[in-house]
């Protein structure tokens, strides 16, 4: 076990592509720490360079206190498991297990301990002489983690392990890995860009965008406190409703004094808006229904309200019935607006004398 330390770390591939840029990032020994963010943002990249796979043009890695810039990737003592199992075909599970310990030459009597040991975590002892076409996608993904759990290795790295399975499947195993990396108390690195996922397997999550940082957080502080417009859109599903500050003003919405005028953008998480009329503590929009998704326990509704081009979702407890063109009234409380720069995009903090 490690932690892993991140400093100024530069990737840069040829045809001058800057994939990561100047990044820091601390990972404590034994914590689980997602990445997240779109398509292209550079976080396979991190993780292969954390892995050795991909050169890092500037800045360093450390793994423990060992700094692996120049280390293979066989002697960082970390595992890595991708979504395409890249499990042997024609070897038994066992033997696929057994695999990487027989080439390091670890004893006989000790690869049977770790991988029975491995096998009975993972539950997959009754597949260990089947290959792996004989068995399911969730039972495969498991056959892969554990090779990467027989090896002990400082870390694991994750990518995007579970995104061949299907919603049930993914939502197990997620319980599962955490669950194990738990138990086995082993640092590790997660990439998704599942939002549910990232909220739920991470002790500390990092949102990234462009090959930068965005964000480091806690899952729920993060949530609930983005620093950024682009964190604010970004996490959460449906996602945050973003309405431009001039286009309430133009409406002659009363505003909290929070909310400097003409300056960019404010967000209210869907299920921050209620429904009919709901005080003064409320910013009140008039305006129609478009429809409404009864997802079970919660409805998600959508509307325009009146003079903003512009589509509101709510997300409301239990069952709400209506048609579309029926008239509503979003409530928008204003102790829960999240305000942002035009300029920076960045939250924009409340104080005393904003000019
Ligand atoms: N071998 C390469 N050569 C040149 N550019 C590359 C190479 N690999 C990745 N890139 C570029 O680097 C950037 C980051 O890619 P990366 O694969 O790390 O993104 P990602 O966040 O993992 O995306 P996804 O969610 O789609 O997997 C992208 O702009 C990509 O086009
Ligand atoms: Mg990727």
């Amino acid at each position: 076990m490690a932690r892993i330390e991140l400093t100024g770390v530069t990737k840069v591939y040829p045809g001058n592509v800057e994939a990561i840029k100047n990044l820091n990032l601390s990972i404590a020994d034994g914590e689980l720490v997602v990445l997240v963010g779109p398509s292209g943002c550079g976080k396979s990249t991190l993780l292969r360079m954390i892995a050795g796979l991909e050169t890092i043009t500037d800045g360093t890695i450390e793994i423990g206190d060992t700094v692996v810039n120049k280390l293979e990737p066989a002697d960082r003592d970390i595992a890595m498991v991708f979504q395409n199992y890249a499990l042997y075909p024609h070897m038994s599970v066992r033997g696929n297990l057994e695999y990487g310990l027989k080439n390091r030459g670890t004893p006989k009597a000790e690869i049977a301990e770790r991988v029975n040991e491995a096998a009975r975590i993972l539950e997959i002892e009754p597949f260990l002489e089947r290959k792996p076409r004989q068995l399911s996608g969730g039972q495969r993904q498991r056959v892969a983690m554990g090779r990467a759990i027989v090896r002990k290795p400082k870390a694991f790295l994750f990518d995007e392990p579970l995104s061949n399975l299907d919603a049930k499947l993914r939502s197990h195993m997620r319980v599962e890995i955490r669950r194990l990396q738990r138990t086995l108390g082993t640092t590790s690195v997660y990439v998704t860009h599942d939002q549910l996922e990232a909220m739920t397997l991470a002790d500390k999550l990092v949102v990234m965008n462009g090959g930068l940082i965005e964000q480091v957080g806690k899952p729920l502080e993060i949530y609930s406190d983005p620093q950024s417009l682009f964190v604010a859109a970004f996490m959460g599903s449906p996602g945050m409703n973003l309405i431009e500050i001039e286009q309430l003003q133009a409406l002659g919405a009363s505003l909290p004094d929070m909310v400097p005028a003409n300056t960019g953008t404010i967000g209210i998480r869907p299920e921050d808006i209620v429904l009919g009329d709901a005080g003064p503590e409320h910013i009140s929009l008039p305006g129609t229904l478009d429809a409404i998704e009864l997802v079970g326990s919660e409805s998600l509704v959508y509307g325009r309200a009146d003079g903003l081009n512009k589509e509101l979702i709510v997300r409301a407890p239990g069952i709400h019935l209506g048609e579309p063109g029926n008239r509503i009234t979003f409530s928008i409380p204003k102790a829960a607006l999240h305000c942002f720069d035009r300029d920076t995009g960045r939250k924009r903090v409340a104080t005393a004398n904003a000019a």
